[in-house]
């Protein structure tokens, strides 16, 4: 068996893998195996990769093992330096970080690949070629776009959608001019291999280069426009936009599991792109084509709510409130993450689970700042799925709930989405809080949330505030729950 097809067969192993760690991915029970067999299947493509890579080697194998041995070890530093030492609030804008590195090594590949290919004409060379500019096209969207969203979520650019005049005009025009580069890209590549000047790049650079820019522009410009509570979406679509940049380079590569990897990304991001789009009441497309955040026009703070006046409470009050209810929603949010309350959270639900009170969690979609963050933390915790709900299992049960704890969530229990159609949210399902007989929302002040939308459930008549650091003030719920009882 030749190297090349030793290869080719733990491609096929690592592609089955990844497509098994995606299934055990899809639940909380499996996911920990998911996690396993993906890692699995990556290590054994990485060996494949080198050996191939050794294999094929034009220089002495001894140096192109030590290149590689070097960049490894690099990367392999950096990354797990960083793994070890980021927050999960922070995991979103790392993502977002590292889905611009696939981008930018899309690009970087279909420039390698397009500069160093034979200079040939025919079918095979087009097509070549026409993987080469998508695979920049692609990817240096994804570069531009990561970027955005890096700075959008780490809080260094602002998070409110940038509203060029006539932006959908601007998107449509950069996509016109991405076509003509494509025709004058092809239409240099059928002449270079037969004229004489046969020197790396040849005439079709200057497309390539011209359209390269143009993409990077379209990218920044596709997620600046989007803000807010919607930036979710980005971050899942851009998940996607980083797969098909990965499987444009395969092609370009030639490597049959880098197209099937990408493809794998591209596809599950897509879903899950679609999915929030359906959880936030969003259009897809809209999303695809950027900035659906808010309308040129609408209020970004505040909103047409007049802050009135709110109660507040402490936790030996909603301590008593715990001890005579007979049942509980939990809805965690960003605060919950922040705070690392979710030890605290956890053991006061066991303890009113033990006194008999129906304990559950109520859980938005885009929670936090990544999909599945309060699962995560949640499963951390050891909290039991049984006892974990998403927003529709638990939307009607609000009425019947004698107490709903909201711990760290702002965006997610809005009423505004609900009743104020002038909201930057407005439209967006929530949980319905309100609807229970009481509402206590633990946080440290009025502050709006990750929207920047004021919130009227903190004015209604059944909510009280709970100022503080979340964890404290569950610490202090639990020790008053575990005091004995006064004579
Ligand atoms: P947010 O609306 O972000 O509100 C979090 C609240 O937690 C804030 O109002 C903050 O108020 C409070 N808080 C912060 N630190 C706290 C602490 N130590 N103790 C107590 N409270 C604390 O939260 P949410 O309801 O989870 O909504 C998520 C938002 O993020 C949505 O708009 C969503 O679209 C967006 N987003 C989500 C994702 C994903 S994929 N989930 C990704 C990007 C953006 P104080 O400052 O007054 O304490």
């Amino acid at each position: 068996m030749t190297v090349e097809s030793a290869v080719q067969a733990v491609y096929l192993v690592a592609a089955v893998l990844f497509v098994l760690s995606l299934a055990g991915l899809s639940k909380q029970e499996t996911a920990r195996r998911g996690v396993l067999l993906g890692m699995a299947g990556m290590g054994l493509a990485l060996v494949a990769t080198v050996a191939l890579a050794l294999d094929r080697s034009e220089r002495p194998v001894g140096v192109t093992a030590g290149l590689i041995l070097l960049v490894l070890l690099v990367g392999a530093a950096v990354g797990t330096w960083r793994a070890r030492t980021v927050e999960m609030t922070q995991m979103p804008e790392l993502i977002a970080l590292l889905h611009s590195f696939v981008g930018a090594a899309a690009v970087l590949v279909g420039y390698g690949s397009y500069l160093t290919e034979p200079r040939t004409t025919g079918a095979g060379t087009t097509v070549h070629h026409v993987e080469v500019f998508l695979g920049v096209l692609i990817g240096a969207v994804t570069f531009t776009g990561s970027v955005v969203a890096f700075g959008k979520l780490s809080a260094r650019l602002r998070s409110s959608p940038l509203m060029l005049p006539g932006r959908n005009w601007l998107n449509l025009a950069a996509v016109v001019a991405c076509g003509a580069l494509l025709w004058w890209f092809l239409a240099a590549g059928s002449t270079e291999g037969s004229t004489e000047d046969s020197t790396a790049g040849g005439a079709g650079l200057v497309p390539l280069l011209l359209m390269t820019v143009v993409a990077l522009a379209l990218g920044w410009h596709l997620v600046a426009a989007i803000g807010g509570g919607d930036m979710p979406v980005v971050v899942s679509m851009l998940n996607s936009y980083s797969g098909w940049a990965a499987a444009a380079a395969g092609f370009m590569l030639g490597n049959d599991l880098l197209i099937i990897t990408g493809a794998l990304v591209g596809s599950s991001g897509a879903i899950l792109s679609y999915l929030m789009c359906r959880a936030m009441n969003r259009s897809f497309v809209s999303v695809i084509l950027g900035g659906f955040g808010a309308e040129p026009g609408a209020v970004v703070e505040g909103g047409a709510v007049e802050p009135g006046s709110y109660r507040e409470t402490t936790a030996l009050e909603v301590a008593d409130r715990l001890t005579a209810a007979r049942s509980v929603i939990v809805v965690p949010g960003y605060g919950m993450a922040v705070a690392k309350a979710q030890y605290p959270v956890a053991d006061l639900v066991a303890r009113l689970a033990a006194r008999g009170v129906t304990v559950r969690f109520g859980i938005h979609p885009v929670a936090g700042r990544l999909p599945g963050h309060m699962n995560v933390l949640l499963a951390e915790a050891k909290v039991p799925y049984d006892q974990v709900l998403g927003m529709d299992e638990i939307n009607d049960d609000f009425p019947r709930t004698d107490v709903v704890l909201v711990i760290g969530a702002n965006d997610t229990v809005n009423p505004a989405a609900q009743d104020d159609p002038a909201s930057p949210i407005a439209g967006m399902p929530v949980l319905e809080v309100w609807r229970a007989r009481e509402v206590v929302v633990f946080k440290r002040s009025m502050a709006t949330g990750y929207a920047g939308v004021q919130n009227p459930l903190f004015f209604r008549e059944n909510t009280a505030m709970l100022f503080g650091d979340a964890k404290d003030q569950v610490e202090l719920i639990v020790q008053a729950l575990s005091a004995p009882a006064g004579p």
